[in-house]
């Protein structure tokens, strides 16, 4: 493999900067679909509190995030104190209650590694997945909204990496590569490493939770960090090519582990992530910004490594010579 580390941005990479912002528009979930899911979120909470008072439904993941494209289905988290009721009782006993609530197409899956109940509501024509005490999601989830707030290239940014990586199939962890979470946290870390982001978590906390004894605490008064990135006046056209480049071409996948929680590359070594440990292979590193022990990479097996790589490769490449990169970029795997 020829590392070509340092390969200067084509100079007319701005030009672009008009059609990536098209296709970013034309993902973005509309106001009437938001409200629908809010409209659904009230009504379940609802139906669900008539039977457990105490309990509390969050939204979490992309509808919550804002990171979520038009007609993708709803993550809720329920939060839920019941200590004489398994996780498996309690998503059985919600398969009922919204079964009771007269929602559609519902399937309790309690033997997948996170346990859910799927359902399709027929007012809203929404579908969603709701998982039982999973709090560290709805905390990381507001972290990711709170980032998205601060400078708008970041939401731009990452819904062109989703979009790509959805269209090349390289969004799919069953298959062994990354989830759209782990996308975003590579997009915040690239703009932190441009003076775009700061790094909220090494800021003096003004938000705290413990979740799971996991103390999560950071900077969330993010309004007044709005001019934060302003000095840097990279494009998203710009930042794309020097997301792609860094992971074709710059990131040490031998040493480097990327931390959003730090603000800055880490090593392998002192996280003791260098050699496969299980089923955690550790050959491309990003920390999981509260579960900080947790390899948002871990997903990626041998083969899988070299098809992402390829990837990056490709589009790296297509930034750099290809006449219509907004179009070549996505084209179908
Ligand atoms: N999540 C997590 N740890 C992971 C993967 C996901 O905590 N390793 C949580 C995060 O809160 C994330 C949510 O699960 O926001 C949903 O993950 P994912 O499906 O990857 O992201 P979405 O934002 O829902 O993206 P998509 O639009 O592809 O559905
Ligand atoms: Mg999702």
């Amino acid at each position: 493999r020829v590392q070509r580390r340092n390969r200067p941005c084509r100079f007319d990479i701005d030009q672009f900067t008009p059609s990536f912002m098209s296709i970013f528009e034309s993902l973005v979930p509309s106001d009437e679909e938001i409200s629908k899911q809010k409209q659904l979120l009230t009504a379940l909470s609802k139906l669900i509190n008539k039977e457990w008072p105490n309990a509390k439904l969050f939204l979490y993941g992309s509808c919550a995030n804002s990171f979520g494209f038009s007609n993708s289905d709803i993550d809720l988290c329920l939060s839920i104190d019941y200590k004489e009721m398994s996780k498996v009782d309690i998503i059985l006993k919600l398969a009922d209650i919204l079964h009771a609530g007269n929602l559609q197409n519902i399937q309790a899956l309690t033997r997948a590694r996170v346990p859910i109940v799927k359902l399709m509501d027929p007012n809203t024509g929404l579908s969603c997945d709701i998982c039982v005490n999973n709090l560290l999601a709805v905390v990381n989830t507001k972290l990711l909204r709170d980032y998205s707030q601060i400078d708008k290239r970041l939401r731009q940014l990452a819904f062109i990496v989703k979009h790509w990586a959805k269209s090349r199939c390289v969004n799919e962890t069953y298959r062994g590569t990354l989830s759209s979470y782990a996308y975003v946290i590579m997009c915040i870390h690239l703009l932190q490493l441009r003076g775009i982001l700061p790094c909220l978590q090494e800021m003096d906390p003004t938000y705290y939770v413990t979740v799971d004894n996991n103390t999560c605490a950071y900077f969330d008064q993010v309004d007044r960090l709005n001019s934060y990135g302003a000095r840097n006046k990279e494009t998203v056209s710009k930042l794309l090519w020097t997301f792609f480049h860094y992971w074709a071409y710059q990131h040490d996948y031998t040493k480097d582990v990327i931390s959003i929680r730090t603000g800055r590359i880490i090593s392998k070594h002192m996280k003791d992530w260098t050699r496969r440990v299980g089923n955690d292979r550790h050959l491309i590193c990003i920390e999981d910004p509260f579960e900080t022990s947790h390899d948002l990479g871990r997903v990626v097996d041998k083969r899988s490594i070299w098809t992402l790589r390829e990837e990056f490769e490709r589009a790296a490449n297509i930034l750099q010579y290809d006449p219509n990169p907004s179009v070549t970029l996505f084209e179908p795997y």
